[in-house]
């Protein structure tokens, strides 16, 4: 290699620029072979420009030993990768005789890739005629591998931001340049070309949102903060004027001074979300509201059905109405009142109720305060004298002093809690029968014209259980003064002694028919014997009345004519098939008792369908007397006949009703005829009145004192000593 080409890279004055072109070869190979670089010298006079010089470090790079390379093509490092474009511009500048970078693959000894920056630059003679090439080899594997990771998430991120619809935004918060790109301008109503500041920004925020995002630019420009940026806000469009919603993030950085330098971000319309968010929450919204209105008519429904079984359970109306009160606590009031306009016009509290048991005493103690007289404070006062219902939604905070009678009352009703009342009439046949006041102290709680209807139906229903009860109750006091004023005046019999026991016990509706009487027989003037007679009239009430009036003084004036009982019961049934309906009869029992001798009576017994009387002797035996005979009223011969025998003295015939055998103890048993019996005979030696009463006593002892029927007993004994 001529030396002159060297030398005119030689600094002029230089020491080596006397040296001589030998020693200089020499330097210069040192040099060469010191180089990191592979460097390598073909010529491309010998056929395949062979390799014909390489360094060390074309050994180190490319794990090729000298021996090797020498007299070689370089394209052996290419290894089967030889379809590179770069090397289409490599054989060009080779053919052409000049110099060219490339960068190539190329295969080290064992295979793996390298990154091959190769320089070739051609080398003339003096005549200009080309000599050799030299190639200096660079590996450069590291840096293009991050470049192609570098490149791979640009790429990535260039994905992402196209596919996302995201825009860009960048600002300098030190000259306060903003720049944005495409889409983020188009989030903001503006073209590609509009130029844009902050001030451009602050505008085309929605006005309602505009502080709140301006704040949150400034708190991540806050170097207190992390600098971090996420806020959504509305766009009004600055040229199309449409409302976009937009999600923006950012980082803010921070220099080393703390001072902001750069802020940058994305812009995301979210617009489609948020409708599809406004309408699912919409959606919600009247979804809860349909349910709650659904849970709350349920519940209405409920309340209503289960005030049903209590409002007929019986005709206990107060006790009723105070059930029902429980019954709207909590569910319709905190706490309720019934007042109740009584038959003489006076008005009661008769029913309250408070959610919480331990302000019942509080409710007790209105009693001592509340007024009812024309123009009295409360709403309760107000509906009993217009019959209309009050409303008050929200309470006056505090109670005002008109609401209450005195400053005793108002403290009450202020400790009770009043934050939405209302009160309702009973109203029944037109007649305001009371007021039901239900009270909220629940601020949560208030009363609405929905509410008003519950309770208003509610009232309405009590109203007519109410009613109802107290008609059942003036029937039955009818009933039953009617039934009392049909039982005789017991006359005396000569030597003998009479019992009588009456209980009227059923159900106040359900005054029962039990009768008895005791007629003296026969002429007035010539009267020949006893007629006791015992009947249980089937039907209830008034219409039992008038059949046993009619049984009674049928009996009596048949007994005046006819000798045989059941002549009598005959004559009673031919009376009741004539004049009452199909559906009246009764059964009837009678004992006719004639003085035969000093020693004692004859006694004959009928009986049309009742139980057979029974006779206690003596000794304490017990017998019963059944003639034939079935109940009267039904049948045109109820083929009766009548039955003897003979009474001595402390001897008894017992007639009586089948509230007797038919008390049913605690285990519903029926105390029936054995029992009876067994009593009977522990009767013996008992005066008439004293078997009756014991009779009495054990059967209600034996009903626990909770008979269901009427009872009634009639003993006839004759004296030990007439
Ligand atoms: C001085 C010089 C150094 C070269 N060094 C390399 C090299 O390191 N790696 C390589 O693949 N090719 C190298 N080449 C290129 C190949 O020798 C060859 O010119 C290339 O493969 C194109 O020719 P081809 O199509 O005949 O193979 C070098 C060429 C010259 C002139």
């Amino acid at each position: 290699m001529p030396v002159e080409t060297w030398s005119s890279g030689i600094y002029h004055g230089s020491p080596l620029e006397r040296r001589s072109s030998e020693e200089l070869r020499r330097l210069l190979g040192q040099a060469v072979a010191a180089s990191s670089n592979g460097i390598l010298i073909t010529d491309p006079n010998l056929p395949d420009n062979p390799i014909v010089y390489a360094n060390p470090a074309f050994e180190r790079t490319t794990g090729y030993p000298m021996e090797e390379a020498l007299g070689r093509n370089c394209r052996f490092l290419q290894g089967e990768d030889r379809d590179q474009p770069a090397l289409e511009e490599l054989r060009e500048a080779i053919r052409d005789g000049r110099g060219c970078r490339v960068v190539l693959r190329n295969y080290r000894r064992d295979g793996t890739l390298f990154w091959n920056e190769l320089y070739v630059s051609p080398v003339h003679d003096e005549e200009g005629r080309l000599t050799n090439f030299v190639g200096v080899q660079n590996d450069v594997t590291g840096r293009r591998r991050i470049e192609e990771a570098l490149k791979g998430s640009e790429d990535r991120l260039r994905l992402a931001v196209e596919a996302t619809g995201l825009g860009t935004w960048d600002f300098d918060p030190v000259t306060q340049e903003l720049r944005w790109d495409e889409r983020c301008r188009a989030m903001f109503g503006l073209p590609p070309e509009a130029g844009v500041d902050y001030g451009v920004f602050l505008a085309g925020l929605h006005p309602d949102d505009r502080e709140r995002a301006d704040e949150e630019v400034r708190r991540a420009l806050d170097p207190e903060g992390g600098g971090e940026y996420d806020v959504e806000y509305r766009t009004v469009g600055l040229r199309d004027g449409i409302e976009r919603w937009v999600s923006a993030r950012g980082q803010a950085y921070f220099d080393e001074t703390g001072r902001a330098v750069r802020f940058i971000g994305t812009v995301l319309d979210v617009t489609e979300r948020k409708r599809a968010e406004e309408e699912r929450d919409q959606l919600l919204a009247r979804e809860q509201l349909a349910r709650a209105e659904a849970v709350a008519t349920r519940r209405r429904l409920a309340l209503l059905a289960s005030v049903g079984p209590v409002l007929y359970s019986s005709l206990d109306y107060e006790a009723m109405l105070e059930r029902i009160t429980r019954l709207s606590v909590p569910e319709l009031a905190d706490w309720c009142l019934v007042d109740i306009v009584e038959e003489d016009g006076t008005v009661n509290q008769l029913a309250a109720a408070h959610a919480d048991r331990a302000k019942e005493g509080l409710l007790r103690e209105l009693l001592n305060h509340r007024r009812f007289d024309e123009g009295a404070p409360g709403t309760a006062a107000q509906v009993l004298s217009t019959g209309r219902s009050v409303l008050v939604s929200v309470a006056p905070d505090p109670l005002p002093i008109e609401m209450a009678t005195s400053e005793e009352h108002l403290e009450v009703l202020r400790r009770l809690g009043m934050r939405s009342f209302m009160s309702v009439p009973l109203l029944a046949r037109g007649r305001t029968l009371g007021a039901m006041t239900l009270v909220s102290s629940d601020p949560d709680r208030r009363y609405g014209e929905e509410d008003l209807s519950l309770a208003e139906a509610l009232a309405y229903r009590c109203a007519l259980a109410v009613d109802n009860a107290r008609l059942y109750r003036e029937r039955s006091h009818i009933a039953r003064t009617l039934q009392r004023s049909l039982l005789p005046t017991l006359p005396q019999i000569p030597g003998v002694e009479v019992g009588v026991e009456y209980l009227p016990v059923g159900e106040e509706n359900e005054v029962g028919g039990d009768f008895y009487d005791l007629i003296e027989a026969g002429n007035g003037d010539y009267p020949d014997g006893w007629l006791a007679v015992i009947g249980d009239v089937c039907g209830k009430g008034a219409t039992a009345a008038a059949v046993t009036a009619l049984a009674r003084y049928t009996i009596r004036a048949i007994a005046m004519r006819e000798d045989e009982p059941s002549s009598a019961l005959s004559a009673l049934n031919e009376a009741m098939i004539r004049q009452l309906g199909d559906e009246q009869f009764c059964t009837v029992a009678c004992a006719r008792l004639k003085p035969v001798d000093d020693a004692g009576f004859e006694l004959t017994v009928a009986r049309g369908g009742h139980p057979a009387p029974l006779v206690l002797r003596d000794d304490g035996s017990v017998e019963a007397i059944t003639p034939p005979g079935k109940a009267l009223g039904v049948f045109r011969d109820p083929e009766l006949a009548d039955r003897k025998t003979h009474l001595g003295a402390g001897e008894a015939v017992i007639l009586y009703t089948d509230g007797i055998v038919e008390a049913r103890g605690p285990d519903d048993s029926f105390f029936g005829e054995g029992r009876l019996r067994d009593l009977l005979s522990s009767c013996a030696g008992l005066e008439a009145p004293a078997i009756a009463e014991k009779l009495r006593d054990v059967t209600l002892e034996y009903g626990e004192g909770n008979p269901r029927d009427d009872l009634a007993v009639l003993v006839l004994r004759v004296s030990e000593r007439p």
